[in-house]
C-alpha cells in the first residue's frame, strides 16, 4: 500500500510537465545497436537458444495453454496484466510484424502500433540484447513457432494505469541505458556471462530491487543496487551479491549445478526460480552456465576459477559435517529429544527430520538443507508456509531427471502447529528468521498455493 501511494504521488508531481511532453514529442523506435556483418545469417537453432535464454515460454504460456500463445496472468501491485500471444498468428499474435517492430518490443517496450507495453515485459533487460540475437530470435518466431489463435485479455488495471500512453513517462525514467551490449569485465568468458545475466536472462527483473516508479533499480553490474535482492509474485528473490548471498556461500560448482538443475548440495529452486530453471536455464550449454556463474562470482569480487563441469556426474559428496555451534546445539537437542523440547522442535522431529535430518542439512541433490536456506529465513514467509501446507516440487531436468517432490501437511497440522513448526525452523541451527503466528498461517491457508509449480496439474491443489 505504501508503494502504491508513493507511486501515485510520484505520478501526480511529474504529471503536468510530462503530459505536455507526451503530447509534443513523437514516439520513436531505437535504431539497431550494432550492425551484423555483411551476409550474416543465424545458425540453425540459434534463435531457439536465445528464446530459451530469454525465458519467453515461462511468461508467454498460460497454464495448460499452447507454448508462447500468451494469456498467463502477471500480478502487479496495481492489477493483473496478461502476457501477449507471441506466436506468428496474424490476428491474435505477432504474425506480420517486421523486424523493426519486433526489435522495438524488446528494446523500447513498444507494440506494433507504437503503443507502450507494461514493464511486466522485461524490455529494460532485453534492451541489452545484441542485434544478432534479436535477428535470430525474430527468424525463430516467424519461421519455427507454429501460429496459434488465442486472443488475450486486456489488462485489468484501474484508471489511470490502464492508459498505455502514461507508460511513456515511465520509460523516460527507466529506459536510461543505451541499447545493445558492451562487456565491462575485461575477459571474453566473463563478458559472455555478464551478457546472459544482464540481457536475455533478465536476472535483475527479479533479483534487483524496484524504484518508486517500479523500474528496476540496478540493471548493470556497475550499479550499486544490481542483484541486491527483490520480490516477485509474493516470493523473495534473494540477493546475488554481498556477504549473505549464496554467491559467497556456495562453491562455484554448486552454483552452476543449481542454475542448470534447480538443486545442489544445499538448496532447491522453487516457485518463480523453479520456472526459470525449468523453461530456461536447463537448456543452456555448460559453457554458458559456467560463464554466468563466473560472472556472478566476479561481480561480487569473489574468486571464479571455473568448475570442471557445470553439473557433476553421479551423486555428490555429503556436505562437510557441521562445525558451527548454533547448528550443533539444535542437532544435539533434536537427537536427544528431551521432554522439555518445545512444540515446534517436536513437530519437526515427527514430520520433517526423516528427510531434512536433525542436522537441518538434508541430503545433497535430494533433500534441501533448511539451515541457512534463503526461503526458510526470508522476511516473506508465504513460500515457507505454503510449502509446509501444500508441499513443493522441483521438475526433473536432462541432467537430473528425477523430480523432487515433498508432500503437504495441510490436513495433518493445525494453523498453530504450523506456526510453531515454521518458527522453529526459522530459528533452528543458527537461522535468523523471525517467528510466524497462527494468524499468518490462517491467512496463507485461505489463499491459492503461493508457488507457481503447485498449479502444474500434478495433483496437488
Ligand atoms: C517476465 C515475463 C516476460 C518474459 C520473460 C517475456 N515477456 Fe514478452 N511480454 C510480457 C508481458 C506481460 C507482455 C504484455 C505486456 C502488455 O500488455 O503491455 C509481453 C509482451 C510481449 C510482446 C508484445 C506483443 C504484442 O502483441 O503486443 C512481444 C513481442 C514479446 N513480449 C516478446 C517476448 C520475447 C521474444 C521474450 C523472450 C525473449 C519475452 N517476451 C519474454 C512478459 C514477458
Ligand atoms: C522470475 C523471477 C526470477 C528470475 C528471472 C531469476 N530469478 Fe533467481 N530466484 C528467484 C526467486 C523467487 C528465488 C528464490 C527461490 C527459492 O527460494 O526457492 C531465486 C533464487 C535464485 C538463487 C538461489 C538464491 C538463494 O539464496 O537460495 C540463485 C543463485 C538465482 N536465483 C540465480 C538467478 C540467475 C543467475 C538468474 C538469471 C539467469 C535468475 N536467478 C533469474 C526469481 C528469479
Ligand atoms: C519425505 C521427505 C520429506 C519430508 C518428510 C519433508 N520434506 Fe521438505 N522437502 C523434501 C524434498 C524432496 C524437497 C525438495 C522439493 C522442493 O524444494 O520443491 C523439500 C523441500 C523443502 C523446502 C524448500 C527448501 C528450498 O531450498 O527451497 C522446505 C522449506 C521444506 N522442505 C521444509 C520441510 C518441513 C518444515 C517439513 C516438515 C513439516 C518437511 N519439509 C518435510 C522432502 C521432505
Amino acid at each position: 500500500m505504501r508503494i502504491f501511494l508513493q507511486i501515485l504521488l510520484a505520478l501526480a508531481v511529474t504529471g503536468g510537465l510530462v503530459m505536455a511532453a507526451i503530447i509534443l514529442i513523437p514516439v520513436s523506435r531505437t535504431p539497431m545497436s550494432q550492425l551484423p556483418p555483411e551476409g550474416w545469417e543465424p545458425e540453425a537453432g540459434a534463435g531457439e537458444y536465445v528464446m530459451r535464454a530469454g525465458d519467453c515460454i515461462a511468461c508467454h504460456t498460460a497454464d495448460g495453454g499452447a507454448d508462447l500463445a500468451g494469456g498467463r496472468p502477471i500480478e502487479s501491485p496495481l492489477g493483473t496484466i496478461y502476457t501477449a500471444n507471441i506466436t506468428p498468428d496474424p490476428e491474435t499474435g505477432i504474425g506480420g510484424w517486421t523486424l523493426d517492430q519486433f526489435r522495438a518490443a524488446l528494446v523500447d517496450g513498444l507494440r506494433a502500433d507504437g503503443s507502450h507495453l507494461y514493464p511486466a515485459m522485461p524490455y529494460e533487460n532485453f534492451r541489452f540484447m545484441t542485434e544478432t540475437d534479436i535477428r535470430a530470435l525474430y527468424r525463430f518466431f516467424m519461421e519455427e513457432v507454429p501460429p496459434v489463435r488465442n486472443a488475450v485479455k486486456e489488462p485489468e488495471l484501474p484508471f489511470p494505469f490502464n492508459q498505455r500512453w502514461g507508460l511513456r513517462a515511465l520509460n523516460w525514467l527507466t529506459l536510461r541505458h543505451d541499447s545493445g551490449f558492451t562487456g565491462t569485465m575485461g575477459d571474453p568468458v566473463l563478458d559472455r556471462g555478464q551478457y546472459l545475466v544482464e540481457g536475455p536472462g533478465h536476472c535483475a527483473a527479479c533479483h534487483s530491487p524496484r524504484t518508486v516508479y517500479m523500474g528496476q533499480d540496478g540493471l548493470k553490474a556497475d550499479e550499486p543496487a544490481f542483484l541486491t535482492g527483490g520480490y516477485i509474485e509474493g516470493q523473495e528473490a534473494p540477493p546475488l551479491r554481498g556477504p549473505q548471498s549464496v554467491i559467497r556461500k556456495w562453491p562455484i560448482g554448486e552454483l552452476t549445478a543449481f542454475l542448470a538443475t534447480g538443486r545442489n548440495f544445499a538448496s532447491t529452486a522453487n516457485g518463480e526460480m523453479g520456472l526459470v530453471v525449468e523453461h530456461s536455464l536447463q537448456y543452456l550449454s555448460d559453457e554458458d552456465i559456467i560463464a554466468m556463474a563466473r560472472f556472478l562470482k566476479a561481480q561480487d569480487g569473489q574468486p571464479h576459477d571455473p568448475p570442471e563441469t557445470a553439473v557433476p556426474e553421479g551423486p555428490l559428496a555429503l556436505p562437510p559435517a557441521g562445525t558451527d555451534q548454533a547448528g550443533e546445539a539444535t542437532t544435539r537437542m533434536l537427537s536427544m529429544a528431551p521432554p522439555y523440547m518445545p512444540l515446534g522442535a517436536r513437530l519437526y522431529l515427527d514430520n520433517c527430520a526423516q528427510c531434512h535430518f536433525v542436522t537441518g542439512r538434508g541430503s545433497p541433490d535430494i533433500f534441501p538443507a533448511l539451515q541457512g536456506n534463503s526461503l526458510v529465513v526470508s522476511e516473506e514467509v508465504t513460500p515457507l508456509i505454503s510449502i509446509i501446507l501444500h508441499g513443493a516440487k522441483v521438475e526433473g531436468t536432462d541432467k537430473r531427471p528425477m523430480p523432487l517432490v515433498m508432500q503437504g501437511y495441510a490436513d495433518r497440522l493445525t494453523d498453530s502447529e504450523i506456526a510453531e513448526l515454521a518458527s522453529f525452523v526459522r530459528q533452528a541451527w543458527g537461522n535468523d528468521g523471525t517467528p510466524v503466528s497462527a494468524e499468518d498461517v490462517k491467512e496463507i491457508r485461505a489463499q491459492e498455493p503461493a508457488l507457481a509449480q503447485q498449479k502444474d496439474g500434478s495433483g496437488r491443489p
